[in-house]
């Protein structure tokens, strides 16, 4: 069964076509970078009509070929920017009314978990699923296709937000995780010791304090010895060490053996290095996207609508949007 995947949730107009949930025969992404890059964020209305101009010739090169093979349409109903979520809504509704298919809601943070089965057929749950975007940090178990239980997430920034806000305090260009990275290979981790928030006894994260502590360290001018590039890798690591150490408790107290990491920082690539040594150490699978299919992309989205259309979930003559739709289970245990 093939399913067209429609993203549209903030920056970047996806379609993509995935058969069985799990081979992705088609991705395609068009980045409104150079949109956002003079404003060094993503400016909502401005993303919003990108989608517009964009999402039909997106959705028509991805089906060149493979147009009679779809079975139904997958799109992104939330969390994310309202008005981009409309685009891809209503874009998804059109198609389906057109070529009288069914269209499915999917969860954007669902979506990213599923990242992690599309190019690993032999992954199958339960697993930990650590959702790290540039909106959300979250720690799920994914106890099966549509369980899921929450154990914690951030209480302020999230991962990419704070590796943005700190991007720009170092005048670094945006987006800035990707900068922040590629600048941190040229410098030490150890330069720097910026805190770390633990909050014991919670799978919760907090990644507020460390931007502070940045924005602190640059405003006392203490920046004499350190470069930029040692203040990246510092940053980096002190963000790479909770998520990585956490991640990996929650997985040995739940006794899950395999973990997938999902979400734009999932391309970082002192974040998999070091996920990578400690599945290593401690005997465990982790399951990390290929970079295409950490950012956001369509072919997520068309993996989890795979599931709930086999589950019959998920599907409405009328979908609705929710910008701060949650991770919530659709299979009653
Ligand atoms: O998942 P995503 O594409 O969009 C959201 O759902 O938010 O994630 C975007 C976030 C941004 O904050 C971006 O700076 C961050 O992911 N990001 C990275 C890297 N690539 C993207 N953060 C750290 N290192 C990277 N290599
Ligand atoms: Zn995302």
């Amino acid at each position: 069964m093939t399913i067209l995947g429609i993203e549209t949730s903030c920056d970047e107009t996806a379609a993509a076509l995935v058969k069985d949930g799990r081979r992705v025969l088609k991705s395609l992404v068009a980045s409104q970078l150079e949109v956002h890059k003079p404003f060094r964020g993503v400016v909502p209305e401005l993303a919003s009509r990108a989608h517009v101009e964009r999402i039909n010739e997106v959705i028509a090169r991805t089906l060149k070929g493979h147009g009679s093979a779809v079975h139904a349409i997958a799109v992104t109903t939330g969390p994310g920017l309202v008005g981009c979520l409309l685009v891809g809504v209503t874009t998804a509704q059109t198609w389906g009314w057109v070529r009288h298919l069914p269209v499915i809601g999917v969860n954007h943070l669902e979506g990213h978990l599923f990242a992690g089965l599309v190019e690993h057929p032999n992954l199958k749950p339960p697993f930990l699923g650590l959702i790290v975007s540039g909106g959300h940090t979250e720690l799920v178990i994914f106890y099966g296709y549509g369980r899921y239980r929450r154990l914690g997430a951030t209480r302020d920034d999230a991962a990419g937000e704070a590796f943005d806000k700190v991007a720009n305090l170092l005048g670094l260009p945006f987006p800035g995780g990707p900068a922040i990275d590629r600048t941190a290979l040229r410098g030490r981790p150890d330069a720097v010791a910026f805190p770390r928030a633990w909050i014991p006894g919670t799978w919760d994260f907090s990644f507020s304090g460390i931007k502070t502590s940045v924005a602190n360290y640059l405003k006392e001018r203490r920046r004499k010895r350190e470069s930029t590039a040692d203040l990246c890798a510092s940053f980096q690591e002190a963000i790479v060490d909770v998520l990585v150490k956490k991640t990996m408790s929650a997985a040995a107290a739940y006794h899950l053996r395999s973990i997938v990491v999902g979400g734009g920082v999932a391309a970082n690539s002192r974040l998999r290095a070091r996920f990578l040594q400690a599945a290593h150490r401690e005997n465990v699978n982790v399951y990390l996207p290929d970079l295409h299919f950490c950012t956001d992309n369509a072919a997520m989205i068309a993996a989890a609508g795979f599931y709930k259309f086999r589950h019959k979930v998920g599907l409405h003559n009328s979908l609705s949007v929710d910008a701060n739709l949650p991770i919530r289970s659709w299979v009653k245990a």
